[in-house]
């Protein structure tokens, strides 16, 4: 008999919570940063301070990436996540336009792109010292994943879904 197993791990919603709220209230204190926090939650009214992405894997990965990397976060999203990576050598975020670039935190050290992951990794380069982020993007546009590891030496490519294994 087949059972459905979802690779998704438990997370535990109360760490996952007060891992958000202590970025959205560091992002607070940057007074430009929290002025297009503000502005990007307006525009989006199912959006709020409770869920601003993923970030609890972000956090972890801007613990082990060397800092003078620079971070392609592909998939980006809002990018509320960009505030980890503030102090790394830059941040280039890339998503359609589903979430138009004056709707993505940009920190100074940060870049946005309009373009489909398939679309931008195809036509440039990138930098020697890099780390692609892919994370949690669906195959909308195809098979994201599979192309970024192509292009990336060192990426993270993450995408839970459900698995069937026999029993
Ligand atoms: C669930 S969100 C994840 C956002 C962020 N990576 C995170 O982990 O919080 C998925 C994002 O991937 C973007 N996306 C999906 N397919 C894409 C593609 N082929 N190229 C660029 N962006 C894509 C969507 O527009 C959306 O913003």
């Amino acid at each position: 008999m087949n059972k459905i197993i979802p690779l998704d791990p438990p997370i535990d919603t109360r760490l996952l919570d007060a891992e958000t709220k202590v970025l959205w209230d560091n992002i607070q204190l940057d007074p430009e940063l929290a002025a297009q926090s503000q502005i990007i939650l307006e525009g989006q009214p199912f959006y709020s301070p409770e869920f601003l992405g993923f970030v609890h894997i972000y956090r972890a990965l801007a613990e082990i990436i060397p800092p003078h990397w620079w971070i392609y976060d592909l998939g980006c999203g809002f990018s509320f996540q960009s505030w980890y990576f503030r102090n790394h050598a830059g941040y280039v975020g890339v998503d359609t336009d589903n979430t138009p670039i004056d709707c993505r935190l940009c920190p100074p050290n940060a870049i946005h792109i309009q373009s489909t992951i398939e679309e931008f990794v195809q036509s440039n380069h990138h930098e020697p010292n890099s780390f692609a982020i892919c994370n949690y993007v669906p195959p909308w546009h195809g098979g994201s994943g599979e192309i970024v590891r192509r292009h990336f030496e060192n990426c993270f490519v993450y995408y839970p879904s459900l698995i069937e294994v026999k029993k």
